[in-house]
């Protein structure tokens, strides 16, 4: 498995995003711990999850118990991953989303991911999305205090701008390890902040990145240019989706979700996979980034 860097340690260049595992549509357990192990057996050691990947108002953290429980019931070495999680979202129960991005609740939101994990410092942590009503300095001073006081071992952010990624690196004291954004053939805004990471040398990690858990199935029926190359390298056209990211930039780190042994296989191996400089420009061209 190629490996690239995150903050101070070095994960497989494709991670693996929970979220499919604990919402609407989620899989049984068995299932879903047999993705997990599938995943950790193709090379994967980064895992992607946030105490909000959860349905009922009754079960917070769902994911993030999930994979504690996959990571102890795991055959293998398990040292070498990094479960990478977010506090800052909530889900009340009714299918919605809300935030809470004050320093008292992420506070407690991680402290109770400590719980769950059964971890004594979080791997990596995300401030999960920017709360309107909460000045934005104010959530990342709060992860930055959760960093100085070792209950986190890297930060990270979610869903930030670039006036917000330079805020949240300069209160960090340049410590921002990931920017974790919405990014695929479909949803291509987010390039200035991939950019920006770039230059910056932060690990930028595309969430949605074969178009979301309605979206993934169609990426080769939308964008035929990636169907044509997959039709070339004999694979699916998701995991050259997969395989142009990481042609993008080496601070790509793509978490795809899976909620099958399958499809966590199968975008696992994209990370193998090498496009020709004409095939990275037809896709480029394709979904209209140069
Ligand atoms: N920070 C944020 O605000 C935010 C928001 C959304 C998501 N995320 C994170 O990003 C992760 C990825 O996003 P996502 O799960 O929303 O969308 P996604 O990765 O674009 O799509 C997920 C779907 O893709 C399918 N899939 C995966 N690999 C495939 C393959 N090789 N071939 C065919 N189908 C494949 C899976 O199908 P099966 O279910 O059949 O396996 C899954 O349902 C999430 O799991 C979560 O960790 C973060």
């Amino acid at each position: 498995m190629q490996l690239r860097q995150l903050g101070d340690v070095q994960v497989s260049a494709i991670g693996l995003g929970g979220m499919p595992m604990s919402i609407e549509g989620r899989p049984d357990e068995t299932r879903a711990l047999a993705t997990i192990h599938a995943a950790l057996d193709a090379g994967v050691t980064l895992l992607d999850t946030a105490d909000a990947y959860h349905l009922h108002a009754d079960e917070v953290g769902h994911n993030e118990s999930l994979i504690a429980k996959a990571l102890r019931t795991y055959g293998g070495d398990t040292s070498g991953v990094l479960v990478a999680t977010k506090g800052g979202a909530l889900r009340p129960g009714d299918g919605s989303w809300t935030l809470d991005g004050s320093p008292e609740h992420l506070r407690e939101a991680c402290e109770a991911s400590l719980r769950r994990l059964g971890v004594d410092a979080i791997g990596l942590y995300q401030f999960h999305r920017p709360d309107p009503k909460v000045p934005y300095a104010e959530s990342v001073g709060a992860i930055r205090d959760l960093l100085d006081a070792g209950k986190i071992r890297m930060a990270g952010i979610s869903n930030a701008d670039p006036d917000q990624i330079r805020q949240a690196q300069e209160i960090l004291g340049g410590r921002l390890a990931s920017v974790q954004n919405q990014y695929s053939p479909a949803f291509v805004s987010s390039r200035p902040e991939l950019d920006l990471c770039d230059e910056l040398g932060i690990a930028f990690l595309p969430w949605s990145p074969l178009g979301g858990i309605s979206g993934a199935a169609e990426l080769g029926g939308k964008f035929a240019a990636f169907a044509e190359v997959a039709r070339e390298h004999d694979v699916s056209p998701q995991r050259v989706c997969l395989a142009w990211m990481l042609a993008t930039s080496p601070v790509v780190i793509p978490i795809p979700g899976s909620s099958r042994p399958e499809t966590a296989r199968d975008s696992a191996a994209a990370a193998d996979l090498v496009l020709t400089a004409d095939e990275k420009t037809a896709l480029d061209e394709a979904v209209g980034v140069f």
